[in-house]
C-alpha cells in the first residue's frame, strides 16, 4: 500500500492524486483520498485505479490539508468499505495506513468493546482506539502517540483531526515513511517518488517514531514524547525518469532499456585505470567473510541464484540464497563470518527488510544491492551498491533483474581480484558484449510475439526446463509468464520433470527449453525430446555455436557466465506479447504489487 499526505496553500487533491498515481506500483485494489477543510472533512473512496478515484473526487472540493492512500488488501477484501481512509465513529479523525496490525483483535477487545466498527480492516482499529483515548486524555498529540505505543505490527500512518486544519499526526513502525520538506508545506509519502512533483528535500523516519506535521514545521518525536532533530536529504531522482513516453507500457520500455542499463553500470563500476571501482569497505567485507547469505525475494531471488554462480566460481566463497520470507523463522546454521547481501529493486520489500533487522541484532554486516539508494535497506545495511537501472514502474520486474546480475558478476570479479585470484574473464568487456547481444534481441520483437502467438495460443499452462544456469533463467522465465498472463507456469531443472511433473504433459503442452550452457547442450535436448514423445510443444531457445537446426530463437553468442543476461529476454518478451494477446494488464497485473511493505 501507499500513503501520501500535503498540508501547505495550495489545492490539495491534485497534489495527492498526483502522487497515488506514482505509489501504484505498491498496490492498486483500491483508493482513496480525504481533504479537510471549514465544511469538515470530505472523503472520497473507490474500489479499483486511483484514474477511477480522480473520477470519483469532487472538483469543486477545495482544501489545502489531505491525505490519501493506495491499498493492496491485506485484512479485508478489495471493496469501497475497506478503502482507507477510515474515519472513527464520531468522524472527528481520519486515517490511512500501510502495514499489518498484529494485535488488533487485543485491542478491540480490551478499548473498543463498546464501538461499532465499520469495516473489517485492522486500520479501523487504530482510528478508534485513537478516538476513544482522546475522550479519556483531551490531548490528541498524547492519544496518537499512546496508541501508536500500544500497536504491534507494521506501520506507516497518517491521521487528520477535523477540529485542527494545522497538523498532519504521522508515525511509522517497519513500514517506509518519509517527510518532504517545502517552502510554507509539507508533505508525508512512502516514498520520494510520490512527492517529486513538489520537492526534492525529505527526512527520513525511524521505527516507532511519531511527527506532528504543520505547514511550517516538522516535529519528530520518540514514543517517550523526547524531540528528535534530523537533517533532510536531497531525492536523487528524476521526475521525467518516472514517464512512459511513446512506449505502449512500462514494461515493454523497460525491456528496451536493458542494453542501457548494463553500460550505465559499466561506466559507473569502472575507474579511470579500467579497474573496477568500489566501495573499500564493500571490498574488506567480501574478502573477510567466510560466506555469503544471499536474502531475496521473487525476481530478485532469481537473480540471487546466479549471484551464487558468479560469486561461487568466481571469487570461491560459499554461498547460500534464501527467500527472504522463510529466512526469520528457518534460519540455517551461520558460519562464522557470515555476510549478508540483500538483493531488493524496491530496497524496501518487507519480508527481506525483517530478515536485515534480525541478522543486525546478531551483529552480523549487510550489503544491500538495490535500485532505490534512499531506500529501507539501503539505508539501514552497513553498505549499498547501486543498480543504476532507473525507475522501475511496471509490476513485472526486467531491467532491474538484469542489472542485478551484472552488479553481483562485478563484486563476484572484484572479490576474486582482491583475493589475489587470477582471473580470465573481464567482465566489463564480457558485460559490453552482452549489451550488444541484448541490444539485437530487442530489436527482434516481431519474430517474439510471433512464437507467443504460435506457442502460447489459448493454453492454460507451459513449462520452462533448463540445466545449470539456464534453469535459474527458466525460473525467472515461468515467473514472468505467470504474473502477466496468468498461464500457470512452472520452471524446473531439465533432469527432474521426468520425476513427476512430465505427468502434466500432454498434447500440445509448450514447453519452453534454454540451451545455452556447452557443457549440458546434449542433456538438455535429451529432455526435449522426451517431452516430445508425450506430445509436447517445444520451443528451444539457444545460443549461437550451439544451435542446431529447429531451434526456434537464437541468441547471439555471450561468455557462458552471462547468457542469463541475454537468455532472458526473449523471454520477457514473449511473456509481453502472451500477456497483451490476452488483453491483459500487462503493467498492472492482478492481484499483485511491485514492493510488498508487508510482510
Ligand atoms: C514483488 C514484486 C516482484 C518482485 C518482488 C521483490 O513481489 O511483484 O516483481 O520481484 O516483490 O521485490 P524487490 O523490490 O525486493 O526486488
Amino acid at each position: 500500500c501507499g500513503i501520501v499526505g500535503y498540508i501547505g496553500q495550495d489545492d490539495t487533491k491534485d497534489i495527492l492524486l498526483n502522487g497515488l498515481e506514482k505509489l501504484e506500483y505498491r498496490g492498486y485494489d483500491s483508493a482513496g483520498i480525504a481533504t479537510l477543510n471549514n465544511n469538515g472533512v470530505n472523503v472520497f473512496k473507490v474500489k479499483g485505479r486511483i484514474a477511477a478515484l480522480r473520477e470519483a473526487v469532487d472538483e469543486s472540493n477545495k482544501a489545502t490539508l489531505g491525505i490519501g492512500h493506495t491499498r493492496w488488501a491485506t485484512h479485508g477484501v478489495p471493496s469501497r468499505e475497506n478503502a482507507h481512509p477510515h474515519q472513527s465513529v464520531s468522524e472527528r479523525f481520519t486515517i490511512v495506513h500501510n502495514g499489518v496490525i498484529e494485535n488488533y483483535i487485543d485491542i478491540r477487545d480490551e478499548y473498543l468493546a463498546d464501538v461499532n466498527m465499520k469495516s473489517e480492516t485492522d486500520t479501523e482499529i487504530i482510528v478508534q482506539l485513537i478516538e476513544v483515548l482522546n475522550e479519556q486524555m483531551d490531548d490528541v498529540a498524547a492519544a496518537f502517540r499512546k496508541a501508536v505505543e500500544l500497536l504491534s505490527g507494521s506501520y506507516a500512518i497518517a491521521l487528520i483531526d477535523r477540529e485542527n486544519q494545522d497538523t498532519i499526526y504521522v508515525a511509522k513502525n517497519k513500514s517506509p515513511l518519509l517527510v518532504g520538506l517545502g517552502d510554507d508545506f509539507n508533505v508525508v509519502a512512502s516514498d520520494s517518488m510520490a512527492a517529486l512533483h513538489v520537492t526534492d528535500q525529505f527526512l527520513e523516519l525511524m521505527d516507532k517514531e511519531t511527527v506532528i506535521v504543520q505547514r511550517n514545521s516538522v516535529e519528530i518525536q520518540k514514543l517517550d514524547g523526547t524531540t528528535v532533530s534530523r537533517e533532510p536529504f536531497t531525492a536523487e531522482l528524476d521526475a521525467t525518469d518516472i514517464e512512459k513516453g511513446t512506449y505502449p507500457h512500462f514494461m515493454l520500455k523497460e525491456i528496451d532499456e536493458q542494453p542501457f542499463v548494463i553500460r550505465k553500470i559499466i561506466q559507473e563500476y569502472k575507474n579511470e585505470n579500467d579497474e573496477i571501482k568500489l566501495d573499500l569497505d564493500i571490498r574488506q567485507a567480501m574478502k573477510n567473510c567466510d560466506r555469503i547469505y544471499i536474502i531475496a525475494a521473487g525476481t530478485s531471488y532469481h537473480a540471487g541464484l546466479l549471484g551464487k554462480q558468479f560469486i561461487e566460481k568466481l571469487a570461491n566463497i560459499p554461498v547460500e540464497v534464501h527467500v527472504a520470507s522463510e529466512f526469520s523463522y528457518n534460519m540455517p546454521l551461520l558460519s562464522e563470518k557470515p555476510l549478508f547481501l540483500f538483493i531488493s529493486q524496491s530496497g524496501e520489500t518487507a519480508d527481506s527488510r525483517s530478515v536485515l533487522v534480525q541478522i543486525k541484532e546478531l551483529g552480523h554486516p549487510a550489503l544491500t544491492l538495490t535500485n532505490v539508494p534512499g531506500s529501507t535497506l539501503s539505508r539501514e545495511a552497513n553498505y549499498t551498491m547501486h543498480l543504476h537501472a532507473g525507475p522501475e514502474i511496471a509490476v513485472a520486474s526486467t531491467k532491474a533483474y538484469t542489472a542485478q546480475m551484472a552488479v553481483l558478476a562485478i563484486l563476484a570479479v572484484d572479490t576474486a581480484r582482491a583475493k589475489g585470484l587470477e582471473l580470465e574473464f573481464d567482465p566489463m568487456q564480457e558485460l559490453g558484449i552482452a549489451a550488444n547481444a541484448m541490444e539485437a534481441l530487442t530489436d527482434q520483437k516481431e519474430e517474439l510475439e510471433e512464437l507467443a502467438r504460435e506457442y502460447l495460443p489459448t493454453t492454460r499452462n507451459c513449462f520452462f526446463i533448463g540445466r545449470s544456469v539456464d534453469h535459474y533463467v527458466g525460473l525467472e522465465g515461468s515467473l514472468k509468464l505467470k504474473e502477466i498472463s496468468y498461464i500457470q507456469a512452472e520452471g524446473f531443472a531439465g533432469g527432474e520433470l521426468k520425476h513427476g511433473t512430465i505427468a502434466l504433459i500432454e498434447d500440445g503442452t509448450p514447453v519452453i527449453a534454454l540451451a545455452t550452457q556447452e557443457n549440458v547442450n546434449y542433456s538438455i535436448r535429451g529432455n526435449v525430446q522426451e517431452v516430445e514423445a508425450r506430445g509436447a510443444n517445444s520451443l528451444i531457445i539457444s545460443m549461437k555455436g550451439l544451435d542446431k537446426e529447429g531451434d526456434a530463437f537464437v541468441i547471439p553468442y555471450v561468455h557462458h557466465l552471462l547468457t542469463p543476461l541475454v537468455s532472458v529476454i526473449p523471454l520477457q518478451l514473449i511473456s509481453y506479447y502472451a500477456a497483451l494477446h490476452r488483453d491483459c494488464d500487462v503493467d498492472k497485473p492482478r492481484n499483485l504489487a511491485k514492493s510488498v511493505t508487508v510482510e
